[in-house]
């Protein structure tokens, strides 16, 4: 078996799209990828002018229906990347395009699972589910509907009237996964989704995001600081170095054959393998980010 080892050098957008033009691809019909984010550089200036570069020449595209995850220390601009994905933050230079066209404003195209508790506490977990289809015109009877059938789908089938606080923080998770994925987006953004939760339930839910996923293929971007979960999860795992000036510094294609069980997969060679391979380009990231952290 192969090394495992950064796949392919990030390279200019400018001479990837050429050669893509080239070979045909885009000109045969292929489809653009989901997300592209083009050398994005964000420079944050806090209120007394001192300017901080969490994100510098940053490039990464996800293919529709790919599974990426990105990992990489504390503090290194994961969020970051991810809300200049959902079209949050805007680049302070350089640009992110959603399947081939350039995204203005929020992305539509996609929908987000924030890292913290992002329920609505006044209303009930069929209430939550639905509110995004409510807010988007959806007759109401049909957003409940559709929202009992998501509820069923991640497991809370008949928990519809708990409030966020009569829910255990897994029953939080699932509740807000299916009010992510109610409007069916075509691109996932999740930051960080699992990370406060048990290492039981968080397999649990992996493995159900997984069985979702599969089903239907959507183009997903997967942030977190777990290795093993992204190795688990994903067909691609980008590394990202230490802040500031954050960028990619490795890619890995995980060629792990799927149906995969998270559990279960940890223990495979191939897994080992890979995971030896991308903490080796890690470990010194997460070493540089835990010395920046403690000076500062
Ligand atoms: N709105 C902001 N203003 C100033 N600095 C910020 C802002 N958001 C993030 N940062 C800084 O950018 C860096 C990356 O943050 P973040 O993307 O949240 O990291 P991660 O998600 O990898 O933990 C951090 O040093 C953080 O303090
Ligand atoms: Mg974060």
């Amino acid at each position: 078996m192969a090394e495992p080892g950064p796949m392919r050098a990030q390279q200019p957008a400018a001479h990837a799209s050429a050669a893509l033009a080239a070979s045909g691809a885009l000109a045969a019909g292929a489809q653009p990828p989901a997300l592209h984010l083009d050398r994005v550089t964000c420079t944050f200036t806090s209120g007394d002018g001192v300017a901080y570069t969490a994100m510098r020449e940053a490039t990464l595209t996800v293919a529709a229906g790919e599974f990426v995850s990105v990992v990489g220390p504390t503090g290194c601009g994961k969020s970051t990347l991810l809300n200049m994905a959902a079209g949050l933050l805007r680049p302070s230079s350089g640009s992110v395009s959603v399947f081939g066209a350039a995204l203005q404003g929020v992305n539509h195209r996609a929908g987000y699972m924030f890292q913290g508790e992002a329920l609505m506490p006044w209303r009930s977990a069929l209430a939550n589910v639905t509110a995004g289809l409510e807010f988007a015109g959806v007759a109401r009877a049909q957003a409940r509907e559709q929202g009992r059938d998501w509820l069923r789908r991640v497991g809370l089938g008949g928990f519809e009237n708990r409030y966020p606080h009569q829910m255990s923080g897994g029953m939080r998770k699932r509740a807000m996964l299916a009010q992510t994925l109610i409007r069916d987006p075509d691109i996932i953004l999740m930051d960080e989704p699992f990370s406060a939760l048990d290492i039981q339930t968080r397999q649990l839910m992996e493995n159900e995001v997984l069985d979702l996923w599969m089903a239907r293929r959507k183009a997903v971007l997967f942030i977190t600081h777990d290795l093993d979960e992204a190795i688990a999860m994903s067909d691609r795992v980008v590394v990202l170095s230490a802040g500031p000036d954050t960028h990619p510094i490795g890619e890995f294609v995980i060629d792990i054959p799927r149906p995969r069980d998270v559990a279960e997969v940890r223990m495979q060679p191939r897994f080992i393998e890979l995971h030896q391979g991308i903490w080796a380009v890690l470990r010194d990231e997460v070493l540089k980010g835990y010395e920046r952290q403690r000076k500062a």
